[in-house]
């Protein structure tokens, strides 16, 4: 079969067979179709779409590309979530330990951060010591001892999508729902879980903005589990402001810590309760969401949760002292808050930008090869619907160098919008996505 009838076909509108499609991917991983012809059919794909027969057969084939992991071995269902990403986002470091304290088994397989939004693994390597390659066999020991383990893609995971992403990422191709979910859940399937609870983000910090997209993302992905025989739940989840307070590699683990030493609460706690009840569900620890939610919150009043992440630090290598003493986590030399330029309510953020304003102070990377600071970011001192007087702080900065401190004050001046009316305010979980229909936060479904 030439390849470029393939990419003509797709250009025309016509859905690829699924032998097209497995050209298309084992192509991509092996390098034998050229880069040039690939990008043409993403191109084309962003275009024309795919239809959910073909959107499971590419996950399918990206999937089965490399190394499967078998966590057979394992009694009980293990779980696992993802997130498509956000800012102050650390739910896995509050979530899993709490699930874990609860009885479930959780193999979660983590990533980077991407563009503005922050990566597990780069926050977990903040802990002095912790390490997040650890072998398959090392991995499922993990589990089996202590109940859960988080670490990186390995090397031969669903190469497919890796070499699909690195195009994606270069040709203006990321924003694509069939490809976007196809990459996401062939991941979670090679990585082994018997059931994935998915946190779709929406708004100012997320991948897709519109609640339309995240919904349709949500439901595409969801479609996709049920047609691989494997759970799949949905949470649309607000990415309006960030979602904890602190961005920043060190400074999330700390706000983590804090919540699981019940020092700290907020919508990062009642989120990752939303997403771990319904592990707990899917895993079979809890019969209803609602016991799912008491059984964590029984986890983190008795200190369960906070010595799980203790005992994973631990077995990752990692000082688990951080957990009774947080100035032991990696510590940015100057603090420097941002003043409010005017009087007003918090009546938005672009947290794409604030996302990006920490990534500038070294908590991310903008090159591939850039090596991440893990004492910087920032700690937001508003939420919106808050009021400030000029001159408040809107963030603390926490900075390498005060030669930082201007651009990162600008940058946080023009993120945060202040206005003379309150704004209404925001679900924290726009819609509930399962297998056979779609739940709307009141007042956010399609008009009917
Ligand atoms: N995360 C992924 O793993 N893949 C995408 O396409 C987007 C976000
Ligand atoms: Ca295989």
């Amino acid at each position: 079969m030439n390849f470029v009838d393939i990419i003509l076909k797709k250009k025309a509108g016509l859905p690829l067979t699924d032998e097209e499609i497995h050209l298309f991917a084992e192509g991509a991983a092996t390098g034998s179709v050229p880069d040039y012809q690939i990008s043409a059919l993403l191109m084309a794909i962003c275009f024309q779409g795919m239809d959910a027969r073909e959107t499971t057969t590419l996950t399918m084939e990206m999937m089965h590309s490399g190394d499967e992991v078998d966590l057979s071995d394992i009694d009980g269902v293990c779980v696992d979530k993802h997130s498509t990403g956000g800012v102050g986002d650390t739910t896995t470091l509050v979530l899993v330990p709490l699930v874990a304290a609860c009885g479930a088994h959780v193999a979660k397989l983590s990533g980077r951060g991407l563009g503005h939004t922050g990566g597990t693994l780069d926050k977990l390597e903040s802990i002095p010591g912790c390490s997040i390659n650890i072998s398959e066999a090392d991995f499922i020991r993990q589990i089996k001892t202590i109940g859960c383990a988080v670490i990186g893609q390995t090397q031969n995971l669903c190469p497919a999508d890796k070499a699909l992403y690195a195009l994606r990422d270069v040709t203006g191709t990321v924003g694509c729902i069939p490809l976007i979910a196809s990459s996401i859940v062939s991941k979670k399937l090679a990585s082994g879980a018997g059931a994935i609870v998915l946190d779709v983000k929406t708004g100012s910090g997320a991948l897709m903005h519109t609640l339309e997209d995240s919904v349709k993302l949500a439901e595409a992905m969801v479609a996709i589990g049920q047609q691989a025989g494997k759970p799949i739940y949905a949470l649309v989840t607000g990415m309006d402001q960030p979602l904890g307070t602190h961005v920043g590699n060190a400074l999330e683990v700390k706000e983590a810590i804090d919540i699981l030493s019940g020092q700290a609460k907020g919508d990062l706690l009642s989120v990752s309760l939303e997403l771990g009840s319904r592990m707990l569900v899917a895993g079979g620890q809890a019969d209803s969401v609602e016991e799912g939610k008491e059984k964590m919150l029984a986890a983190l009043e008795s200190g369960a949760g906070l010595r799980k992440l203790e005992e994973m630090i631990a077995a990752q290598g990692g000082n688990p002292a951080v957990c009774r003493d947080t100035s032991l986590l990696p510590q940015a030399p100057v603090l420097i808050p941002v003043p409010a330029p005017a009087s007003g309510y918090v009546s938005g953020m672009d947290t794409t930008a604030i996302g990006y304003c920490t990534q500038h102070m070294g908590a991310g990377r903008a090159l591939k090869t850039d090596v991440i600071d893990p004492a910087v970011g920032l700690v937001m001192q508003v939420r919106l619907g808050d009021y400030v007087e000029a001159g408040q702080p809107l963030a603390m900065l926490h900075l390498r160098s005060e030669q930082q401190a201007k651009e990162a004050i600008s940058a946080m001046q023009a993120a945060v919008r202040l206005s003379d009316v309150k704004p209404a305010p925001l679900p924290l979980v726009y819609a509930y996505v399962s297998a056979d229909k779609t739940v709307y936060a009141d007042g956010y479904g399609p008009a009917k």
